[in-house]
């Protein structure tokens, strides 16, 4: 048996299969996220332990016997989050997480310093690692005084359960200290960013064993002695990891909370004067890129909020086929926003409301800003070259068959359905310790997982699509002229 723990920004998700990667069980355990400003957003690590000991606890009485037989972890989790660590491993104050855009001064002062793009291969985003580190230094200096070591989010929980402080080259990519072309960390790249190399966390591949589980945790789990964990990768590169995609033109359109348009490189290819994401992927020798929008299930979240409608009954109220283009447009910048207008400060918005409108119509026109915002992402990748010839439909919004018919017809992209549920980032954890325990090669472990069904654009409305989408593009310079 081996068990995949992925540390998304909504919960702690398990996976448990069996040595041929047949679903076993899975748990779940929600976390929240705290928006204390306009712009923040943040966890307490202590939290992801809470929901990890309660899903597991789960999984125990569920399936005590089949936990039994554990014989490898793996992890996968959310990205750029900085978890400060004193020189005793206690926590110095609650994760910045990746949606966070407060460090967007000091992510354009990194930006703008010679040589750091090309090294990193990447922008800095405010949402990356470095410059959260350099707003802790700047507002936080008796924090920012005790960081004996800055770890990622999935890296606390491997810390957690084993004592050892690493990253994987994936989740590194993300910092803006990492030479991703070299998967090495760059002195230069960590001198501009005012850190220091001691403060990084040793650097292996995802699919390395780190160490075993420790007693203390063991006998606190109900876990078997002796059980290795590897260190796993970030929820992008595993969800890749998850559907098979390794190899140039492989990949998947992720909606989670973040939206997720990623390819497979053969190569490192990084196109760093652009907003696409070129990082590493969780195994050896490859690489991957992605266009990343803030706020994609985000953004239906918040919508079910405001109205006070559950996600699923406000979809449901769509039916399952797309008829064509609603009357309103929606920006999903709730967050600001990455790919392709890195705009920490543009924020959201709907425009054509008319007095007969109603939820249903601001429900299609927030599943259609998401996708419109996807083909954005479609569009910069496909400006560096990058390839994507078969591509999956992951994430808790792919639930939803009519957005995953919206989103079809509007990338004019055929989207397959995997087979087992929804198991992407989790499977990768998995894949990873498989990996790393029985010394397999990731190809084989790898493959792409069975489809359940192929869903085709519509091509009776494709043409009204790429004129909506068109139209839609004049928003962001709207928002962007607002005061
Ligand atoms: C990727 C990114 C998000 C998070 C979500 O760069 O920031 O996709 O990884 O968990």
């Amino acid at each position: 048996m081996f068990l995949g723990i992925d540390l998304g920004t909504s919960g702690v998700r398990l996976l448990l299969c069996d040595a041929d990667q047949n679903v076993v069980a899975s748990a779940e355990a929600p976390c929240t996220v705290q928006h204390p400003h306009p712009g923040w957003a943040e966890q307490d690590p202590q939290s992801w332990v809470d929901a990890l000991c309660g899903a597991m606890s789960e999984l125990r009485s569920s399936h005590g016997p089949a936990l039994d037989a554990l014989q490898g972890i793996g992890l996968s989790g959310q990205m750029h989050g900085a978890v400060l660590l004193d020189r005793d491993g206690q926590v110095l104050r609650p994760c910045i997480l990746w949606n966070d855009t407060r460090s967007h001064v000091e992510a354009a002062t990194l930006d703008a310093t010679p040589g750091v793009r090309n090294l990193s291969g990447n922008a800095v985003f405010p949402g990356f690692t470095a410059p959260k580190l350099a707003w802790v230094a700047n507002q936080e200096p008796k924090v920012f005084a005790q960081v004996a070591t800055v770890m990622l989010p999935k890296d606390y929980l491997v810390f957690w359960l084993t004592g050892r402080r690493v990253t994987d080259m994936s989740d590194a990519a993300g910092t803006s200290w990492l030479n991703t072309g070299a998967r090495a960390w760059s002195d230069d790249l960590l001198v501009a960013g005012g850190m220091r190399r001691d403060q990084m966390p040793d650097l292996v591949e995802g699919s390395d064993v780190v160490a075993t589980v420790q007693p203390h945790i063991v006998e606190n789990l109900g876990l078997p002695a002796n059980v290795p964990v590897v260190a796993g990768g970030a929820d992008n590169a595993s969800a890749a990891c998850g559907v098979g995609a390794l190899k140039a033109g492989q990949g998947f359109v992720s909606l989670g909370t973040s939206g997720v348009l990623l390819a497979a490189r053969d190569d490192y290819g990084a196109d760093p004067a652009t907003a696409v994401h070129s990082f590493c992927h969780a195994v050896p020798g490859r690489w991957y890129q992605m266009g990343v929008i803030l706020a994609a299930t985000d953004s239906l979240n918040w919508l079910s909020k405001v109205v006070g409608a559950a996600p699923d009954v406000l979809t449901a109220e769509l039916g399952d086929r797309v008829i064509g283009p609603g009357p309103i447009r929606f920006a999903p910048y709730l967050s600001g926003e990455r790919t392709p207008h890195n705009d920490a400060a543009i924020r959201g918005g709907f425009s054509g409301l008319d007095i007969s409108h109603g939820r249903a119509e601001m429900t299609q026109a927030v599943l259609e800003g998401v996708s419109f915002a996807l083909r954005d992402c479609q569009a910069a990748l496909q400006a560096t070259g990058t390839r994507l010839d078969q591509c999956l439909a992951i994430g808790g919004g792919s639930q939803s068959r009519y957005w995953v018919e919206l989103l079809a017809t509007v990338l004019n992209q055929p989207l397959d359905l995997p087979a087992d549920g929804e198991f992407g980032a989790a499977l990768g954890a998995v894949r990873l310790a498989i990996c790393g325990v029985t010394e397999t090669d990731p190809e084989q472990v790898m493959t792409r997982p069975k489809i359940a069904e192929t869903i085709a654009p519509r091509a009776d409305l494709t043409a009204a699509y790429a004129d909506a989408y068109q139209k839609w593009r004049a928003t962001y310079p709207s928002l962007k002229a607002l005061p």
